[in-house]
């Protein structure tokens, strides 16, 4: 089905509905009045003729009811016989003021009263020039001459009295021409085919005039509109960009200031611990102390480490070897019995960007991963990929876990979010801020088939 939905198109149907509509109505009011202007033309001048001829030859009221009268009867035949030279000529009738044939070149139809269109002839009779098309012929009054004849087009002219003005008092008669209406078609026609394509040329300028001006008035909006969503985009990455990095200067600020005290409590409680005069009882609560000290501390040490993040040094580096170190590293923190299956390219692609901050959050999307489907594999791929206007990397870890809902999707970048007991809802936001500082952005999917696919792009350069 035709697709109307978006805005140019459906412009494009209207307006060229519209067009349409216009250029038919336009055309058949045109085609009617040009039509109707040719026939009462050729009717004046057949008028014009016939007048001419009967003055030029003194045709009289006499003539016209006395034409069985043998001198009138020649007299007649000279007035209008040359009429019937003209082309496509098939019967010429010339009525009296008692609506009888008084000549024909039928001589069959003399003394006749034969007409189809009674009201035609009797408006010419009054002075008035008709034209009228006939498909038959039928008679009318006493005559038996019934005929019929092919298309014709019948123009009643009424002949004035010589010398005189034309007043519907100086009738003498009306004279009847069936012609052929071939030649008068084919002008027609001609000049309907001129006036049709002349149209249609115009309402097809019209319509791309029109629809130029919409398209290029519309892609200026949404030019704007989408400069528009761009910059609101940007915005939102810089407010979050300065959202972590505020925290990670607060939480390192607190890590150095609880780090040092703690250091001392534990210091402390193992020097308390080997005094030999403390009882059993003490020693298991220094002990207790010490531990938790400990506990405490290496939460402190990663909120540390956390924070490197926060410091870069870019480097043109290799993503292929990267990816290769991450694994690397992650089978000697984890064991190397995790299935990590790396799709890598066969050419060496260079990025500039901090190594130690990509393979950290690589990192972070293979221990989620990992932690979402532990016995399954994970795998790793890379691919180029555009991203508005710019080439990049695209690196993906996928898993066969079971993906997480549509409310969690919402909360997955968040700081401090997590699903996990004994999780610190760090991982992902982390990365999504390494994405960030680099220039690239991360995403995440939870595949129908199950399982989930998280990926970091990130800018090789501009697009070419
Ligand atoms: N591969 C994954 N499959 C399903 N859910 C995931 C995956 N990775 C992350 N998540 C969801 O995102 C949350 C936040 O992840 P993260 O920021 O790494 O913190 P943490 O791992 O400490 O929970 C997780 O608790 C989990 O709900
Ligand atoms: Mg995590």
């Amino acid at each position: 089905m035709l697709n109307v939905t978006t805005p140019p198109r459906l412009f494009a149907i209207v307006s060229l509905f519209m067009i349409v509509v216009m250029v038919i109505v336009t055309g058949l009011t045109q085609a009617l009045f040009f039509r109707q202007s040719i026939i009462d033309r050729e009717s004046v001048i057949v008028g014009d003729m016939a007048n001419a001829l009967a003055h030029e030859h003194s045709i009289s009221v006499a003539d016209m009811e006395n034409y069985s009268n043998a001198s009138a009867a020649k007299h007649l035949l000279e007035g209008f016989g040359p009429i019937s030279q003209l082309s496509g000529t098939q019967r010429i009738k010339v009525f009296n003021r008692d609506y009888t044939i008084a000549w024909s070149n039928d001589p069959g139809m003399l003394g006749t009263k034969q007409t189809t269109h009674i009201g035609d002839l009797m408006r010419a009779m009054n002075g008035e020039i008709r034209a009228v098309f006939n498909s038959e012929e039928t008679s009318l009054g006493t005559g038996d001459h019934s005929s019929s004849t092919a298309e014709s087009i019948e123009i009643y002219a009424p002949i004035f009295e010589a010398r005189q003005d034309r007043s519907t008092t100086a009738v003498i008669g009306v004279l009847s021409l069936s012609r052929s209406p071939l030649a008068l078609n084919q002008t027609i026609r001609n000049g309907l085919y001129l006036l049709w394509t002349v149209i249609g040329i115009t309402g097809l300028i019209l319509f791309s005039a029109l629809y130029k001006l919409f398209t290029l008035v519309y892609s200026r909006q949404k030019l704007a509109e989408l400069r528009f969503t761009k910059l609101s985009a940007d915005h939102d990455h810089i407010v979050q960009l300065e959202k972590l990095s505020a925290m990670g200067e607060i939480v390192s600020e607190i890590a150095h200031q609880i780090n040092n005290p703690l250091v001392g409590v534990i210091n402390l409680a193992q020097v308390a611990e080997r005094d030999p005069e403390i009882s059993e009882k003490t020693r298991r609560l220094l002990a207790a102390i010490e531990k938790s000290g400990i506990e405490c501390s290496d939460f402190v040490q990663r909120l540390l480490r956390l924070n490197q993040a926060a410091r870069s040094e870019p480097q043109s580096v290799e993503i292929n070897d990267l990816v290769r170190d991450t694994i690397a590293f992650f089978h000697q923190t984890f064991g190397k019995h995790h299935a990590l299956t790396f799709t890598e390219s066969d050419q060496r692609l260079m990025i500039v960007a901090d190594p130690v901050l990509i393979r950290h959050a690589l990192f972070n999307f293979v221990h989620n991963a990992i932690l979402a489907a532990p016995d399954q594999p994970v795998l790793i791929s890379l691919a180029a990929e555009y991203h508005e206007g710019m080439s990049g990397y695209l690196l993906s870890v996928t898993d066969c876990g079971s993906g997480f809902n549509e409310e969690t999707a919402k909360k997955l970048f968040k700081p401090f979010f997590t699903t996990r007991p004994g999780g610190t809802g760090l991982g992902l936001s982390v990365a999504q801020f390494i994405a960030m500082k680099h220039g690239g952005t991360v995403r995440a999917e939870s595949l129908p088939g199950g399982g989930a696919r998280f990926s970091i792009w990130l800018p090789s350069g501009p697009k070419p």
